[in-house]
């Protein structure tokens, strides 16, 4: 099997000033210095994402976004473009979180233009996908994800497949408490590898696949120790820096 390297995303949501962000990181680059097998990366509000670049520089840390736009440019107000976030050193962005999804109207189809303007612009994209409870109750998990990743990839390069990392975040796990047990989560990971290897294997073997929901300190390293588990997107744990260095730590010792 691939060796891929895991991959810890905390994702900040609407939460933390400036002043909150730069706290935080001085709080757990101490706590993480000793290690640097997992990829670390903080999504921070546009706010903040120039405070944690300038905190984390030289460290392993990566700045990454929580969205952004397709276009390059233009009447668009309140949005963001890949190049905006280039300029400011951002290294990755989340695309398609549920909560862009249930709230701010994201389809699958502005997914299939986002992913490969991130990509072009050398954004990392941390794609989003996975279903509501009621799905899930509808045995619907295999064609909402199916769904969900075929038109999401649609338009990605296939020499830049294996670049994008694809998050599973089953809607009725996040800010739950409601974890997925480590079958359900491993299922639908590997579901959507098998997805990626239709379309290129080799780049199958490469994407890191995380799971996200409900993820904490206790769980990690169940969830991590999967096969086709390479890491996770974590809301609530990852707002305190003591709990999220742990988590960097489950990464790095899987
Ligand atoms: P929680 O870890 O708070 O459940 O959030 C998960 C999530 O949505 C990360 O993007």
């Amino acid at each position: 099997m691939a060796d891929r390297r895991p991959y810890i995303a905390g994702n900040w949501k609407m939460n933390k000033t400036g002043f909150e962000a730069e706290d935080f990181v001085f709080a757990l680059l101490p706590q993480i210095s000793g290690a640097d097998r997992a990829e670390v990366v903080i999504c921070a509000p546009f706010t903040t994402i120039a405070n944690v670049i300038d905190a984390t520089r030289g460290s392993r840390i990566k700045g990454a976004a929580q969205n952004m736009h397709e276009a390059e440019s233009g009447a668009f107000t309140g949005e963001i473009s890949a190049g905006m976030l280039r300029d400011l050193d951002v290294r990755a962005v989340v695309l398609g979180h549920s909560e862009r999804r249930q709230y701010f109207a994201e389809t699958d189809e502005t997914l299939r233009e986002k992913l490969p303007v991130a990509l072009a612009n050398d954004l990392e994209p941390i794609f989003c996908v996975g279903e509501t409870e009621a799905e899930r109750e509808a045995n619907e998990t295999e064609a909402v994800l199916t769904r969900q990743v075929e038109i999401g990839l649609a338009d990605v390069p296939a020499d830049r497949l294996g670049n994008v990392v694809i998050a599973y975040e089953p809607v009725w796990a996040i800010g739950t408490g409601k974890v997925a047990t480590t079958e359900i989560a491993q299922q639908a990971c590997a579901l959507i590898r098998r997805l990626v290897a239709k379309i290129d294997a080799d780049a199958a073997e490469r994407v890191r696949i995380l799971y996200g929901g409900s993820m904490k300190p206790d769980n990690a390293a169940e969830l991590l120790a999967q096969p086709d588990i390479d890491g996770g997107l974590i809301g609530g744990a990852s707002l305190v820096a003591d709990d999220f260095a742990k988590l960097v730590a489950a990464g790095d010792a899987a």
